[in-house]
């Protein structure tokens, strides 16, 4: 049996009533762009992220950049984020003109270091962008009291996160700004692109629904600079459709997780979730020092795993102008080659899970090793830290 890394198929065919259903509805409407699906979507968005405001838009990327935009960011301004992440976070920001200033990540949950940040902070920082990596949120609390101190507005990028929580507050209610993705893959997905800003402020939410829309108040008047960025109308009614069941699938996301852990603990470093946060588990991500043998060994197996991701940020080469030379960000240079990423989506069957068990307990069998090689694998750094 092979084990895929995901299955949109296998999503498809479970939940194709309701897809189909959605899909057919728009096409008969004639309505394919800002209309009546799109107004309910940000409605039950904004109800499920406990937003005052969703702001729809064609894809994470872009919810980032809108929600940058709607602050007037640009060249001569600084926005902390860090290296660990899809580039298209990085991406989003250079859009604008600022420049990234990069802040290193936790050797645990591989989230912003948030004890690093106002070393980092100058007169030109104008935004701080936790990301909430692999579905485990960023220290919002202490990374708000920060930004308060020095008057700077926060964005999450809760693109790997939708529906994960600290201490109850859902991931894109808390910062200034939460930008979400409906890539096909993610906890919530569209069947193409998509994306989305969450706010409180009534001002920016006006301010973004004009940005998306080349800048337009209503029709042909442009009271600011905008560009095209819209969840279409069959986007809309997919995720409709599917909203209702994250939770759910978070759920399965988390059974999963659990059943890895149990099984896996004594041999790599598993993921931790920090006591008061709601892991979603976009992504299950171990980290050892065989990684690229144990790869291969399970893909030989027919198990598909991934590295999320293996060149951060600061080290692609589109990225080297910002002048970062290696070792500039320590734990993130270190996790690098330790991390992957395990088969994770909600219809993965019991025996999918047994067999990447089996598959990584098996590796280490044949090495002789049976427990006590994740002492080797934990993170422990130079200065002593490990989270
Ligand atoms: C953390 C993070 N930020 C931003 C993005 C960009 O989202 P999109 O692919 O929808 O543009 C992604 C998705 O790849 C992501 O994982």
């Amino acid at each position: 049996m092979n084990v895929p890394f995901g299955n949109m198929q296998v999503h498809y065919q479970a939940y194709k009533a309701q897809i189909d259903e959605a899909v057919a509805r728009v096409l008969a409407s004639g309505y394919y762009i800002l209309g009546p699906e799109l107004d309910k979507f940000e409605a039950e968005f904004a109800q499920f992220v406990g937003a005052k405001y969703v702001v729809g838009c064609a894809s994470g990327t872009e919810a980032i950049y809108l929600a940058l935009a709607a602050e007037d960011i640009g060249p001569g301004d600084e926005v902390l984020v860090v290296a660990h992440t899809a580039v298209p976070t990085i991406s989003a920001i250079s859009m604008t003109g600022a420049t990234p200033v990069f802040v290193d990540i936790k050797a645990s949950t591989y989230v912003m270091r948030e004890t690093e940040l106002e070393s980092k902070i100058t007169a030109r920082t104008k935004m701080i962008v936790p990301v909430h990596i692999y579905g485990h949120m960023a220290e919002m609390e202490a990374i708000m009291k920060i930004a308060a101190k020095h008057k700077i507005k926060v964005m999450e990028d809760v693109a790997q996160a939708t529906g994960a929580t600290y201490r109850g507050a859902v991931a894109g209610s808390i910062g200034d700004y939460g930008a979400f993705s409906f890539y096909p893959s993610k906890n919530l997905g569209a069947f193409g692109d998509g994306g989305a800003v969450s706010t409180n402020s009534e001002e920016k939410f006006k301010k973004l629904k004009m940005l998306r829309n080349y800048g337009q108040s209503k029709r042909y008047y442009h009271d600011t600079l905008g560009i095209n960025s819209r969840l279409d109308e069959i986007q809309c009614a997919i995720l409709s459709a599917q909203l209702p069941y994250v939770h759910q699938w978070n759920e399965q996301r988390r059974q999963i997780a659990a059943r890895y852990t149990e099984g896996l603990k004594d041999l790599v470093v598993t993921p931790v979730e920090v006591s008061g946060f709601k892991h979603v588990y976009h992504l299950y991500v171990i980290q050892t020092p065989d990684r690229d043998e144990l790869q291969a060994y399970l893909l030989e197996r027919g198990v598909q795993c991934l590295i999320h991701y293996p060149i951060p940020a600061h080290r692609q080469q589109a990225y080297q102008f910002l002048g970062y030379g290696e070792g500039s960000l320590p734990t993130t240079e270190h996790i690098v080659n330790r991390i992957l990423s395990l088969p994770m989506f909600p219809e993965m069957t019991s025996e999918q899970v047994d067999q990447v068990i089996d598959g990584i307990k098996a590796f280490y069998a044949e090495r002789g090793v049976t427990e006590g090689h994740v002492q080797t694998a934990t993170s422990v750094f130079a200065d002593g830290q490990t989270v």
